[in-house]
């Protein structure tokens, strides 16, 4: 029975280039939870877009001096052409600037409206006479009422974490210079205490699935300090308009809309696909799993503010919208949240350009180099270190020597001494039925790991595996064999081939391009995953650019290779390349310009 996943990876600001920190972050993590899903044969939507509104959007436009469209593009545009060169598969990736973004957002305001969830209140905010505007969240410094710390935002303080109200701001600043005063304002507020049970129960059923340091930051953070009501509007006239009459010029919070992407993207998505109800098969299904891929920084918005909003407006949204009765929205499953990869032993900053940036290294860089590293290297329980010495260390023992090595020597002495034809086998002797064996358990184990989202460990694994079938080989040594008993060799040779390819899959998740590439050298003609591809759509709000995933109709491969004897191999090369030492150095170089 092939199940529906959702994957949900976060929407990045479109403010900044894309890090190694934020790939093995979200991104990455994601895309091999996903292409897993799709082996096994599951039903697999996988989105997410550019978070293209918001003042941290706005904030990067004035600092360019560039109209905000234009920057939301170029960056937007950076983002596609990184995913597309590491291969993270969204079936889409959009924008929140677009109509049916818009209208999705807007259409759960209303619904949250309508089930009296939102009231409004009249507060101080800070304006700016000479701007003729308030100014927004990050455009206001001030000191920390609470801690004291510098620099803390108006509406939060980054050093104790705490939300503020902005008018006990000591000592504020507009970032613009502009002299400041507080003025009323009236905006809509979400009532997250009267849906605080409803939140904390949908967290403690889940509890036993959730990662430690997930419920550290949501159900024990509920259960002691309660869930506060929260602004869902402000001032700003980029974004989602406030769909009610006389809030002409405030829009929607950018977290209360962003998140709403991931729904919003499974509707364009099926749109585009011809099939406009197909969204259903992964929202308004009991059955279905939705996975969210996100950082720590991004735990509050997804398992409370997210959920509250699924709960609050779900089943009068699907009124609306799909005019149906009587469903819900799918929750979350799992938001395996991760901690956050430094750089060198000191924290990312962008910046000060103490960052590896992901489109600058895919030029240096195969991305399986890249993927492999920043997963057995990711933070999924604690904060982990990006080091040059061991990125070329691992890339050089375990891709080339360990695994690399491995399909290529046996791949090309078949090739030469086989004609280049799979062996036939002869009866397998226990050693060879052994390995075989391993490699199968390595299916129902490295996908158990992977479905609980524990990918160092699954790719681990894989690594393992291959290291035995090293062993394998050089215990029974066909170069030797070959000169006494042919057969015996060629029975060998045969039980690696089909190890290898066998471990192929294993490894494809992680690193689907050289996985496809031996898929090849095996002589498929199907490919293992399917093709990325950009489409460029308008609508009233501009043109903007997406990327899609045609998905493979022969999936269904996580299972153990069925190779036989006679399968005609294609020439082999090599599949990773060797990476050398001194280019550590040089990387480090070219940190702090
Ligand atoms: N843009 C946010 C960030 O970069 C993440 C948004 S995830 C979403 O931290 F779900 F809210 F879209
Ligand atoms: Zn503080």
């Amino acid at each position: 029975m092939s199940k529906n996943i959702l994957i949900a990876i976060a929407w990045p600001y479109a403010n900044a280039e894309i890090h190694v920190g934020n790939i093995t972050g979200s991104y990455l993590p994601g895309d091999i939870v996903a292409r897993y899903h799709r082996l096994k044969g599951n039903n697999v939507l996988m989105v997410s877009g550019t978070d293209s509104h918001g003042t941290p959007v706005t904030l990067r436009a004035d600092a360019e001096g560039k109209p905000v469209e234009e920057v939301y593009k170029a960056y937007h545009d950076g983002f596609l052409e990184l995913f597309q060169g590491l291969g993270i598969s969204y079936d889409l990736f959009t924008t929140t600037h677009t109509e049916n973004h818009f209208k999705v957002a807007q259409s759960i305001f209303q619904a949250l409206k309508d089930n009296s969830f939102l009231y409004t209140e009249i507060r101080p905010q800070w304006y700016s006479p000479s701007a003729g505007k308030f100014l927004p969240d990050r455009y206001v410094e001030g000191t920390c009422y609470l801690c004291g710390a510098e620099g803390a935002r108006s509406d939060q303080c980054d050093n104790c974490g705490n939300v503020l109200e902005p008018e006990k701001l000591i000592d504020p600043r507009a970032k613009t210079g502009d002299a400041l005063e507080l003025r009323d304002t009236e905006h809509f507020y979400l009532d997250l205490s009267k849906l605080e049970p409803d939140v904390a129960d949908f967290l403690r059923e889940r509890q036993h699935y959730l990662r430690d340091t997930v419920l550290g930051e949501s159900l024990r953070k509920i259960e002691s300090e309660g869930l506060k009501p929260r602004p869902i509007t402000r001032d700003l006239d980029w974004g989602i308009p406030v769909p009610v009459e006389g809030w002409e010029g405030k829009c929607l919070y950018v977290w209360f809309e962003a998140v709403i992407g991931y729904l919003s993207a499974a509707i364009e998505w099926a749109a585009a696909n011809g099939e406009p109800p197909a969204w259903e098969e992964w929202w308004v299904n009991p059955d279905a799993q939705a996975f969210y891929f996100i950082g720590k920084d991004n735990i509050f918005f997804h398992t409370a503010l997210w959920p509250a909003e699924l709960m609050g407006a779900g089943e009068r949204f699907i009124e609306i919208f799909a005019k149906e009765t009587g469903k819900t929205l799918t929750l979350p499953y799992d938001v395996p949240a991760n901690q956050f990869m430094n750089l060198e032993k000191k924290k990312i900053s962008g910046s000060k350009n103490w960052a590896v940036w992901g489109r600058d290294a895919l030029t240096r860089y195969d991305p399986d180099a890249l993927r492999y590293y920043l997963t057995i290297n990711m933070p999924e329980s604690r904060d982990t270190d990006w080091d040059w010495d061991e990125f070329i260390a691992r890339n050089n023992n375990e891709l080339v020597a360990t695994w690399g090595n491995l399909a290529n020597r046996v791949l090309s002495f078949t090739d030469r001494n086989w004609d280049g034809l799979v062996p036939t086998p002869n009866e397998l002797r226990p050693a060879d039925e052994e390995i075989l064996a391993s490699i199968e358990a390595g299916f129902t184990d490295i996908g158990k790991l992977i479905e609980e989202v524990k990918l160092r460990a699954a790719l681990n694994e894989a690594m393992r595996l291959a290291q035995e079938v090293n062993k394998y080989l050089d215990a029974a040594a066909p170069w030797f064999e070959i000169k006494t008993d042919k057969d015996a060799a060629g029975t060998t040779l045969y039980t690696a081939l089909r190890a290898i390819d066998s471990l192929k899959v294993l490894f494809a998740p992680f690193i689907p391009f050289s996985s496809e590439q031996l898929h090849t050298y095996f002589g498929y003609l199907q490919p293992l995953f399917g093709e990325q591809y950009t489409e460029t759509r308008a609508d009233d709000l501009g043109e903007h650019t997406v990327l899609r995933y045609r998905a493979d109709k022969a999936c269904g491969r996580w299972q153990p290779s069925q190779l036989e004897g006679g399968q005609a191999l294609q020439e082999p090369g090599p599949l990773f390349k060797k990476l050398e030492p001194a280019v550590a150095d040089q990387e480090r170089a070219r940190l702090e310009k």
